[in-house]
């Protein structure tokens, strides 16, 4: 196998584990935990998916994951819950272009589109991933929805201003991006080129969503709940943590770089928002070094 391949196979291998998260997070017994993507499921080998009415099944995955990895069943949970609440914000706010970076097997131009028909998806990744999905979409929906708008692309190789000229694509209109779990994965350079596009090259008011990791988590010099654990399986899987931000340096770092920080939700912020119970209890906590970040172009 190419270096190229391994590596391919690595990326489709955590974009898959994500969905296969969301995909059991989505049958929590309850309702006030589980998360909406009721098309995770759909990605996964039938027998890997989640049984539906099956808690005992939900908690045993819920449980390994927790037990290898602290943290990573309820973040990737709670940030499902979060993105999905932040763009629904967005749809009524009037945002009507979305932009997936870096988009593996999420489902939202899916779930989203059909009470949003007039929203225009832009979905972005690299070429091979991408059309594994698309026939995975085919499958599912018998053809490609026409509110989407696949673009194949390395953000390694080419600029991310291909965007521009992508079918449909308005660029006098404020677009929000979401930027899912990938960024802490990328060089500084790669970090800094989709930023200063997002804020140089689209509409003022365009937004982007991103998660990412503390400067101290990707050094190995902090202390994070399940940090040490999460670090030492990057490693091991080959996909090593390239990029951080430090603490309490995202406002600065956002607006020097063109934005406005709306929030940050660490993982205080997302268990108190997604992960109280019906008996108004914590449900779990989440992973110690995760930060979600809003910000708006100036
Ligand atoms: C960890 S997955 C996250 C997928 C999805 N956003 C989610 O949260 O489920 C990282 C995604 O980034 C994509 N990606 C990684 N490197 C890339 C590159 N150089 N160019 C384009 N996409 C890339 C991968 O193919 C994959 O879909």
């Amino acid at each position: 196998m190419t270096d190229y391949a391994k590596s391919l196979e690595k990326l489709k291998t955590s974009a898959l584990g994500a969905a296969m998260t969301r995909a059991f997070a989505a049958q929590e017994p309850d309702a006030g935990i589980r998360n909406g993507d009721s098309l995770a499921r759909e990605f996964l080998d039938p027998a890997a998916r989640p049984p539906k009415n099956d808690p005992d099944k939900i908690a045993a995955f819920r449980e390994q994951l927790e037990g290898a990895l602290p943290g990573a069943y309820h973040f990737q949970n709670a940030r499902t819950k979060h993105i999905d609440t932040r763009l629904e914000k967005a749809l009524a706010d009037g945002f009507r272009q979305v932009v997936m970076l870096g988009a593996g097997f999420d489902t939202r131009a899916y779930r989203f589109g059909e009470s949003a028909p007039d929203v225009r998806f832009f979905e972005v990744d690299l070429p091979e991933l991408q059309a594994e999905k698309k026939a995975k979409i085919t499958d599912i929906f018998g053809s490609l929805p026409t509110n989407v708008v696949y673009m194949p692309l390395d953000f390694n190789k080419e600029p991310l201003s291909r965007l521009l000229d992508a079918p449909g694509f308005d660029r006098s209109r404020p677009t929000f991006f979401n930027w899912e779990g990938v960024s802490y994965y990328l060089t500084a350079e790669g970090v800094e080129a989709t930023l200063a596009f997002v804020a140089n090259q689209c509409a003022a008011d365009s937004k982007i969503l991103f998660d990412y990791m503390p400067s101290a988590m990707v050094e190995g010099t902090g202390a994070y709940y399940g940090g040490a654990e999460s670090r030492d399986y990057m490693a091991k899987f080959g996909e090593p943590l390239l990029f951080g931000i430090e603490d309490d340096a995202i406002d600065d770092f956002l607006q020097a770089r063109g934005f406005r920080l709306e929030s940050c939700f660490g993982p205080d912020d997302l268990e108190n928002a997604y992960l109280i119970t019906g008996e108004g209890e914590r449900y779990g906590r989440v992973s110690g070094y995760v930060r979600i970040a809003e910000a708006r172009v100036l």
